[in-house]
């Protein structure tokens, strides 16, 4: 028998790389390649791209150049293929660029990275004749991606991302995701049930439904109807063996009552949102297109801390907008002070091409960018320490997800996604445990599990008490 081909697959950006990574490797898992910790035994690299920002696309080339230097100093040959948004938005300019690169793979078009490669193959060393393929086919790609096998869910752990939704149809003005991920669609609901049931079969205790607009879901039901983000997340939080359902990433406008609603209802959905703002500064939010004011921002925080009051926001941030004032900018630190956030991410505007906001002539300096994110990193940075100082004593559910870094140590996640230490047998992996946090550090936080008690997830939804005898004796039921 042939030596099975190693793949190697890196992605950058968003968590929507990181599902698309794995349904790329479990297509070519059919093919016969495995995966492998390093490109440099790997037949096949795949880089998965980010366009979102400046300094994000940048680092495919520099990824690019390490590779192709690695290759000559080992005198060998391997395929490589650059996929993801990058290729979306170069295709044949990468080739030009990066000579190294065999193949160009868009989205939309992973399910067919089997023929794509074949092709590449038979041009052997021809590079010059790379292949690109960025059409947005009128097939559903999802249809054709194979599902994971037992091993590959188990081998990922009780986490999991499903892609529910693709693209957006907002185009807010500094934003290339219109254009790289195309218009907003929906899976239909039956098929991202499908999607889940398997995972939960496999050892998944937690999903995190995504899109880059992922509450404007409006999926096919079985009806025909078009079923929304409140109803998927119910039917989802119903499937045996799921504990804890999350979202991301929202628009505020498209959080209705019947989402915000859901978090009071469903106490699988975890208390904690990621919902972008960009800017408190309502010049600014209009300037970038967001259909929305601050008002109607605090307005939502309020609705779901009344309808759940232990959610806690974090968000995403942009400083130094084309025309962003002085003033503006304290808007944004003013929104950040009265929100509250337990965490965010922030970023200097970055023009992007072929956006609207990047052919404006107000373009701020760099100086200036840099000092208004060392300011708003500095507040958000004492609100997030903050929030995980009152975290101090409280007892949580923890996901145990994976060892931790010394022996008899597990590493699982808070309600609030944070590292949460426990000691624990590594048979526990999987399970959810009561846990009285103790210490509280930058990077993680550290409990106590209450009683040596552990929760497996069924039935459905609910949370069973199980003794530790039966963790550390048998494996649990799936
Ligand atoms: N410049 C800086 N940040 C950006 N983002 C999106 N486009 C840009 C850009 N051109 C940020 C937004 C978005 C997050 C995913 O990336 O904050 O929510
Ligand atoms: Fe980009 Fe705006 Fe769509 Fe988010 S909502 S993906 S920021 S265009």
């Amino acid at each position: 028998m042939s030596e099975p081909r190693k793949l190697y697959v890196r992605s950058f950006g968003c968590q929507m790389n990181v599902y698309d990574a794995q349904r790329m490797t479990d297509t070519l898992a059919r093919e016969g390649y495995v995966e492998t910790e390093t490109p440099d035994d790997a037949d096949l690299v795949i880089l998965n791209t980010c366009h979102i920002r400046e300094k994000a696309a940048e680092k495919v080339y520099s990824e690019l150049g390490r590779l192709k230097k690695a290759q000559e100093e080992a005198g060998r040959r391997q395929m490589i293929a650059v996929a993801g948004c990058v290729a979306q938005a170069e295709g044949a300019e990468i080739i030009k660029r990066a000579r190294a690169v065999d193949l160009v793979v868009g989205p939309q078009s992973y399910h067919k990275l089997p023929e794509l490669i074949a092709q590449a193959e038979a041009r052997g060393s021809n590079r010059r004749a790379g292949i690109v393929e960025t059409e947005f086919p009128l097939e559903d790609k999802f249809d054709f991606l194979p599902a994971p096998t037992p091993a590959a869910i188990a081998r990922r752990g009780p986490t999991a991302f499903v892609t529910v939704q693709e693209g957006c149809d907002k185009f807010c003005t500094f934003c290339v995701v219109p254009y790289t991920r195309g218009a907003e669609v929906s899976r239909p609901l039956a098929k991202i049930l499908d999607e889940v049931i398997r995972l939960a079969e496999g050892g998944v205790r937690e999903v995190t439904l995504i899109g880059q607009n992922v509450n404007a879901y409006h999926g096919i039901d079985s009806t025909g109807g078009a079923a929304n983000l409140a109803e998927l997340v119910r039917r989802v939080a119903q499937v045996p063996g799921i504990a804890r359902v999350r979202y991301t990433t929202s628009h505020p406008r498209d959080m209705d009552d019947e989402l915000i609603a859901a978090h009071r209802d469903m106490p699988a959905l975890m208390p904690y949102l990621h919902l972008p703002v960009q800017s408190g500064s309502n010049r600014i939010l209009a300037a970038m297109n967001r259909r929305h004011d601050r008002e109607l921002f605090f307005d939502i925080v309020e609705r779901v801390r009344a309808a759940r009051p232990d959610t806690a926001f974090s968000s995403d941030f942009i400083v130094g907008f084309p025309g962003e004032t002085d003033e503006d900018f304290a808007d944004t630190l003013d929104l950040v002070a009265k929100v509250g956030f337990a965490s965010a991410f922030s970023f200097k505007y970055s023009p992007r091409p072929g956006t609207p906001a990047a052919s404006l002539e107000a373009q701020l300096p760099e100086d200036v960018k840099s000092a208004r994110i060392h300011a708003l990193q500095a507040l958000l940075d004492r609100q997030k320490a903050a929030f995980d100082e009152a975290c101090r004593g409280k007892r949580f559910d923890i996901l145990l997800e994976k060892p931790g870094r010394f022996p008899g140590q597990l590493i699982g996640r808070s309600p609030y996604l944070q590292s949460v230490v426990v000691e624990a047998p590594k048979e526990a992996i999987g399970t959810l445990a009561r846990v009285e946090i103790r210490e509280v550090s930058t990077k993680s936080l550290a409990g106590d599990i209450l009683d040596g008690e552990f929760f497996s997830a069924r039935p459905a939804g609910e949370s069973r008490l199980i003794g530790q005898d039966e963790i550390v004796g048998e494996k649990l039921e799936a």
